[in-house]
């Protein structure tokens, strides 16, 4: 059997790479038009950061896994098609903002359409909105109908999160696949199940419609941003009520029925899903003549602005009303740890309202490059607003405060010498904590000015 993965993304990438690696007698072949990106993947140097990936992709490489720029072969080779294509959000005309941009869905379907020569199965694996399937199945069949070509397409959405990737493929709390009703859509259901049954037992392995597959997706991302959303409403109240968001977090996480995970209050949720996909869930409700419902999702977007903003005013209201001229480090620019990603990152938003402020940016990230973090805040690379650094400490030399926005380990109080960055900073030393993850009562005692998400003393100026 081969497969082909159209798309070598953050989706793409990584679960093909676990295809190959779990079913040695299946021929992976992975195609993106950006041959930068494929070269990458033929490098040890991968486009993708994901601990365990790359160890993976070298399992697997030269063995069953390609990687080319050769989408037409690739797609008349194959007998199992995914598209891992990008699905933003529109950014123009009907529905700018909200739905999601289908061009590179529809132009990736166009292509299948007009190359493949026999019969394909076709899976959706970008977060798509419902009823997708459909659309692509059209262009699918009235294209081919010249050919004689028969198409099956299954929705096949990935629930993998970005730094926890290969575990999260390794051992999936489900694999979910949607087909169409009837005896050919159940064939190439159980074609695709056989494929994951490689690895993951069978009970995992759940089939429905593909209405309910594309919309379990949407679902399952709107209610999971929900929740941080959720724990981040209350961090307001508790920063004036003097309560802790962490010890609430913890005492209502122990209730079975709600559970601990995903309680982390913070400087608010970043990645390419959640909000695209809120967003995507209200355009939905909005298109369904459900104004009510579309308005409850997009309270869970709102909310987060709110965090962002609000992170950003303590900041400024803490450094006496002024930040102008002044150097903040900021530690962690990718959206959450173990990523080099940064798309929608809180950092993007947090850094931009500094700079509004006239505030000069010392930058670091472990992973993120120097070319992405001026991309992402759309600065010339000769900006003298901010600097990028090679270290933490670099970052805090001669700062006003330092602003914690992604959770990496190694800001940790067990991992950083603080005392040496107290040393190195103006006085007083402020640190920002947006993930809540120093010992504040240890950096204190040190003469830190600590202030964190969902704390009193964050409120208190
Ligand atoms: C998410 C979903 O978890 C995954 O199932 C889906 O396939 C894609 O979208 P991802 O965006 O990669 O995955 O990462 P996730 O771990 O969900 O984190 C998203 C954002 O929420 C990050 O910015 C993270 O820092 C933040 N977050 C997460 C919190 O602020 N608090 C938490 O408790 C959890
Ligand atoms: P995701 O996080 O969903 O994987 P990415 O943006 O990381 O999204 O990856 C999507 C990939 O799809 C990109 O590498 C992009 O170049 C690729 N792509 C988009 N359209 C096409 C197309 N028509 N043919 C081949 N590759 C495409």
């Amino acid at each position: 059997m081969k497969i082909c993965c159209i798309g070598a993304g953050y989706v793409g990438g990584p679960t093909m790479a676990k295809i190959a690696q779990k079913c040695p007698d299946i021929h992976v072949n992975v195609v993106d038009i950006n041959a930068e990106k494929i070269a990458q993947w033929q490098s040890d140097e991968l486009p993708v950061y994901e601990p365990g990936l790359l160890e993976c992709v070298k399992e697997a490489r030269g063995r069953n896994l390609t990687f080319s720029t050769d989408i037409d072969e690739g797609i008349r080779r194959a007998d199992i098609i995914f598209m891992s294509v990008n699905t933003p959000t529109k950014t123009y005309g009907v529905g700018a903002g909200k739905a999601a941009d289908l061009k590179y869905v529809e132009r990736c379907a166009r292509m299948i359409a007009e190359v493949s020569t026999s019969d394909k199965i076709v899976v959706e694996k970008s977060t798509l909105p419902v009823r997708t399937a459909q659309s692509i199945k059209r262009i699918l069949d009235a294209t081919s109908e010249k050919g004689g070509v028969k198409f099956q397409v299954l929705s096949n959405p990935e629930f993998l999160a970005e730094g926890t990737a290969m575990q999260d493929l390794e051992n999936p709390d489900r694999v979910l696949i949607g087909g169409e009703t009837s005896p050919e859509g159940n064939k190439a259901v159980e074609v695709l199940a056989s494929i994951y049954a490689h690895w993951v037992p069978r009970e995992k392995i759940i089939t429905t419609n593909i209405w309910s597959s594309e919309l379990s997706k949407l679902t399952a991302n709107a209610f999971l941003a929900q929740r941080i959303s959720s724990i981040n409403a209350m961090s307001a109240l508790c920063e004036v009520t003097g309560a802790d968001v962490d010890e609430v977090a913890h005492a209502i996480g122990r209730d079975s029925r709600l559970g601990s995970k995903f309680l982390k209050s913070s400087v608010g949720f970043g990645g390419s899903c959640f909000q695209k996909d809120i967003l995507n869930l209200v355009y939905l409700c909005e298109h369904f003549g459900l104004p009510e419902v579309a308005h409850y999702w997009e309270q869970v977007v709102t909310m987060n602005a709110y965090q962002r903003d609000r992170f950003v005013k303590r900041i400024l209201e803490n450094l006496f009303n002024t930040v102008s001229d002044k150097k903040i480090a900021i530690w962690g620019f990718a959206f959450k740890k173990d990523t080099n990603d940064t798309r929608e990152s809180a950092a993007i938003y947090v850094c931009k309202g500094l700079l509004e402020e006239q505030a000069c940016l010392n930058i670091y990230d472990p992973k993120v490059t120097k070319e992405q973090i001026y991309r992402e805040l759309g600065l010339p690379e000769d900006s003298d607003r901010i600097k990028i650094c090679q270290n933490p400490y670099e970052a805090a030399e001669d700062a006003h405060a330092v602003a914690i926005l992604t959770e990496w380990d190694e800001f940790k109080c067990d991992q950083m010498d603080y005392q040496k960055v107290l040393e190195s900073m103006q006085n007083p030393q402020f640190l920002f904590d947006g993930r809540n993850i120093v010992d504040r009562e240890k950096l204190k005692q040190m003469g830190f000015e600590v202030h964190s998400v969902g704390k009193s003393d964050f409120y208190a100026v």
